[in-house]
């Protein structure tokens, strides 16, 4: 038996590249793809959006999602392991990974309970005539924005149940759990989903709404505002720069066409947002023209979106049951098989840094994440905490992390060209200088731009009008927090098993 058979074993692989592309697929497409891409895409020119959107893709997106995929897949570990083996002192970007997806996965959760427990409520239209009193009356019971201890049994039974999934998941293992879970549920998430859109598209009005989200404003090409939003929503939706990536491409035989299987990952993603916006904006469509109001009076963002006008369009469409229990069950499919993803980044580190078993690894990480998730979410200032560090983990977490690792590796440690050669040796897209220039210019240039722009919007005025000290302690607070943790846990000494060096011999057969 090989050495890579054995480290195979002992950390867990997919079985073949399909199952690893449907896992990559299953990580992609999430919440960011069902509830933030058209409405983002609607905000930012309609139809236009769709040029930076692409531009977005193909300058940054997919190289990034190349360079994770060579990082994980060359060196063979979780995010700080890969980057330990890279350079000793590059291991605290796997860490500031590790950490943000620590905080996603806790409120990433909470959205999917409230998904689960509104596939329920579609059935008898529980928010009645007033889906957003319901929404953060009856349901969330959210007061002023503020911090409280107050339960709100509602949402705390959900997000125990989708804990208690996720940890049973990732307790099977990377194959027999995420590789699974994923390889059955992916075809359900497009089969339900696809079944959506049809129905969609067969309600009155529909084309207004495409109208609306389509008809191209080309003036918005000149607002750099417009292209900050066509990059965060790229990074997001395809899951890149949080070290999941990195991880799952750890979990690929070496023999494998990476490149090839990110084409089909990033355009998978990105159909399933483009359908997702066609879906959404046929029934906001129905909407305007049942309420005789225009498109632009019906459609809201994030949140209000999903819970709010997704219940008024259930109540107001014939089937609309079925219009909910496909939109709500899509969203609670799409957002585990994404969940899974992000805890694994924090999971296998604990895992290669403790030589932890499977099982052991799942649970010191996934009761304390389970515990914390339900004493900040299912208050009744949950959804208050939850925007905030979405927000802020987003731009100021995922972003700057893409920079700096992309800054570190190109120009710091110049490894394009090895890792280039990595890819090559079984990749169909040969990547060769266009590749550097991306991922070494074009991509950190325009993030760069993005969170400059975002960091100038958040300083003239208070996220969503929330409070200072809210905004500080949650949101500056995360941000600086995953950076403060990952120059800690860099510096807690891996166990003297644990092979660092990239040319030892043992490694060396592995990455090779
Ligand atoms: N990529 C995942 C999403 O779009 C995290 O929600």
């Amino acid at each position: 038996m090989t050495s890579t058979t054995n480290e195979a074993q002992r950390r867990g692989a997919f079985s073949s590249r399909k199952v690893f592309i449907f896992a990559a697929i299953g990580s992609a497409v999430g919440l960011g793809n069902i509830w933030r891409f058209p409405y983002v895409a609607y905000e930012n020119g309609g139809g236009a959006f769709l040029i930076p959107y692409l531009v977005a893709l193909l300058t940054a997106g997919l190289p990034f999602l190349f360079l994770d995929y060579a990082l994980g897949h060359r060196y063979r570990g979780s995010a700080p392991l890969t980057f330990a083996r890279l350079r000793r002192k590059t291991e605290a970007l796997g860490w500031w990974q590790v950490a943000i997806c620590f905080l996603i996965a806790i409120y990433y959760a909470a959205v999917i309970a409230w998904a689960l427990r509104y596939t329920f409520f579609s059935v008898n239209e529980a928010w009645g005539d007033d889906p957003e009193g319901f929404l953060f009356g009856d349901f969330l019971q959210a007061g002023d924005p503020g911090v409280t201890l107050d339960v709100v049994v509602g949402v705390l039974v959900p997000l125990a149940l989708v804990w208690v999934v996720v940890l049973l998941i990732m307790a099977l293992g990377v194959q027999k759990g995420i590789g699974l879970l994923s390889l059955w549920f992916i075809p359900v998430l497009f089969i339900a989903f696809g079944a959506l859109v049809i129905r969609a598209l067969t309600l009155d009005g529909a084309s207004i709404g495409l109208d609306a989200l389509f008809s191209p404003s080309w003036d918005a090409l000149a607002e750099p505002g417009v292209w900050a939003a066509a990059f965060g929503q790229i990074f997001f939706s395809l899951s890149i720069g949080f070290g999941i990536m990195i991880t799952y491409a750890s979990y690929v035989d070496r023999h494998n066409d990476m490149p090839g299987a990110g084409f089909v990952v990033g355009f998978a993603n990105s159909g399933f947002e483009l359908l997702a916006g066609i879906g959404v904006f046929a029934a906001l469509g129905f909407m305007a023209q049942a309420s005789g109001v225009a498109v632009e009076d019906v459609a809201a963002d994030g949140l209000g979106l999903a819970f709010v006008v997704f219940p008024a369009l259930i109540s107001e469409a014939p089937a609309g049951a079925l219009i909910g229990v496909l939109f709500f069950g899509s969203l609670v499919i799409a957002g585990l098989t994404s969940l899974v993803s992000v805890i694994e980044v924090v999971i296998s580190a604990v895992r290669d840094k403790f030589e932890m078993t499977r099982v052991g690894a799942s649970m010191a990480v996934g009761v304390p994440a389970a515990l914390l998730s339900l004493v900040l979410f299912s208050t009744t200032s949950g959804v208050y905490v939850l925007d905030i560090i979405d927000h802020f983990i987003n731009q100021y977490g995922i972003l700057v992390v893409a920079v700096v690792s992309m800054v570190v590796v190109a120009w710091g440690l110049r490894e394009l060209p090895s890792l280039a050669a990595h890819l090559n040796r079984f990749g169909s897209l040969p990547l060769g200088r266009p590749w550097y220039a991306l991922v070494g210019f074009v991509a950190p240039v325009a993030l760069t731009y993005v969170l400059i722009d975002a960091l100038v919007a958040d300083i003239k005025e208070p996220y969503e009008g929330y409070p200072a000290w809210m905004l500080n302690v949650l949101g500056w607070g995360s941000a600086v927090a995953v950076v403060v943790f990952a120059v800690a846990a860099a510096q807690v000494r891996w166990r003297p098993e644990t092979s660092l060096d990239a040319e030892s011999d043992t490694l060396k057969k592995e990455i090779q």
